[in-house]
């Protein structure tokens, strides 16, 4: 696999989001001793299963059902206290272990109040009337990047000293324009509750390297959602590659020694913006249903598309993608042929665009071109190998993105998965 003594390795979404990153990681925290989250907050979300139950976590790393592993969330995620207390209240009523011991949250890691969420929903609706939705999860994430660029979010480290937030909401008072009685004593709760699990994450890391542990960066969202990379304004609030998610943590670039593509066999995205390769009609929703494709945060349906290797090729670049992995094959089992984007071209010449879309505009100006390649009625033949016409597919997109699959996903059990 893909972790190695002493070094970090990363997984990545290189789409929209929802790639089943979620499965795959579960999946690698087993092998892990410490799995971080890097960016976001509880935008993402990931379902998983306890005792037959299912929870859909937003902010506790993956591998939190796997004792074990040790759990940190670094510096570069934005935390809603409540939705973390929940969460972690949740756990342990489940009688899973979530000890200060053994999960820690990095002190300098921003926090999203009621303020924050507010005014998310708030230039939401200033946006829909210049008709510029955006569709963000309305969780307060982007406001509270941007607070922190302002130099007036409180970082956890201000936030579970009650007399230290005191002091931060006197020299920042529009942060408690929305903020009552009764929610500064939740806070105030949630505040002692959280204290004891507060950390300098990036030593807890750098440590767990120098002492020989496997650490595992889990990315949240995909590449095409990065504020730099991605469909810009469309985009989440994080930088979400490769480069940037070391500093999320606080370990050097050069301690990342795998990072680990995942992508869906098609595409899915949430939330307005360009989307080459998107699917309509009653297929889209055959899709949709089979692929269970609703947002797991949200609820909201999931605009399903064909797989985008022109993207995919240019994010290969951008990450340093060392690994592939490929996951809902399965959900195409019986679709013939399958489509994949091989190109963009220009609406209006019909010639091939040269480069990668950056504006709005020339997001519009272009066409993808699909390629059909047949598909497969099972992943694997009776003997357990590739069936022909899957194996094609992987092929297909290796080629065209130059970086081995390591993993084929065939179903969505846990173990349900080939290592190749
Ligand atoms: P925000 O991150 O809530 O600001 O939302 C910005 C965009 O990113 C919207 O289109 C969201 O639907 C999308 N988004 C944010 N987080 C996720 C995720 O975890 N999966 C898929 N889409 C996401």
């Amino acid at each position: 696999m893909i972790l190695e003594k002493g070094k970090a390795a990363l997984l990545l979404g290189m789409q929209y989001g929802d790639e089943g990153k979620g499965k795959l990681i579960d999946v690698l925290a087993k092998e892990a001793d410490l799995v971080c989250r890097v960016q976001g907050g509880n935008n993402a979300g990931h379902t998983i299963w306890v005792n037959g139950e299912k929870l859909t976590t937003h902010l506790l790393p993956s591998g939190v059902l796997h004792e074990k592993t040790k759990l940190v969330i670094g510096s570069g995620v934005v935390i809603d206290p409540f939705v973390l207390a929940t969460e972690i209240k949740n756990m342990i009523s489940k009688g899973v272990l979530l000890s200060p011991q053994r999960f820690f949250v990095d002190s300098r890691a921003a926090v999203i109040l009621p303020y924050h969420r507010n005014l998310d929903v708030s230039r939401e609706k200033l946006r829909a009337q210049n008709a510029n939705q955006i569709g963000t999860t309305g969780k307060g994430v982007g406001p509270a990047y941007a607070s922190r660029a302002f130099r007036d979010a409180p970082r956890m480290a201000e936030f579970c000293v009650w007399d230290n937030f005191l002091q931060w909401l006197d020299r920042h008072p529009h942060l408690a324009e929305d903020l009552d009685e009764s929610a500064i004593s939740s806070l105030r709760d949630v505040s002692a509750f959280l204290a004891p699990y507060i950390k300098d994450c990036a030593m807890v890391a750098n440590n767990a390297l120098a002492s020989g542990s496997k650490v595992l960066l889990e990315g949240a969202q995909g590449t095409m959602l990065d504020v730099g990379f991605g469909t810009y304004p469309y985009v989440t609030s994080s930088s979400l590659v490769s480069g940037s998610c070391a500093g999320g943590l606080g370990i050097p670039p050069w301690a990342i020694k795998r990072v680990l593509g995942v992508i869906k066999a098609y595409s899915t995205r949430v939330g307005n913006g360009p989307y080459p390769g998107e699917i309509e009609g009653t297929f889209a929703e055959t899709l949709r249903q089979k692929g269970h494709e609703f947002g797991s945060t949200t609820g909201r349906p999931r605009s399903v598309g064909w797989l985008d290797l022109v993207a995919l090729r240019y994010h290969v670049r951008i990450n340093g993608l060392t690994d592939l992995a490929i996951m809902k094959s399965d959900v195409l089992c019986g679709v013939d042929p399958v489509a994949v984007v091989t190109a963009y071209k220009d609406k209006r010449t019909g010639e091939e665009m040269r480069g990668f879309p950056v504006t709005i505009q020339a997001w519009e100006s272009i066409e993808p071109v699909l390629e059909f390649v047949p598909g497969w009625s099972s992943l694997t033949t009776s003997k357990g190998k590739l069936s022909k016409e899957f194996s094609n597919f992987v092929k297909k997109v290796e080629n065209f993105v130059g970086v081995s699959a390591i993993y084929l996903s065939t179903g969505p059990d846990r173990n349900a998965g080939i290592w190749r």
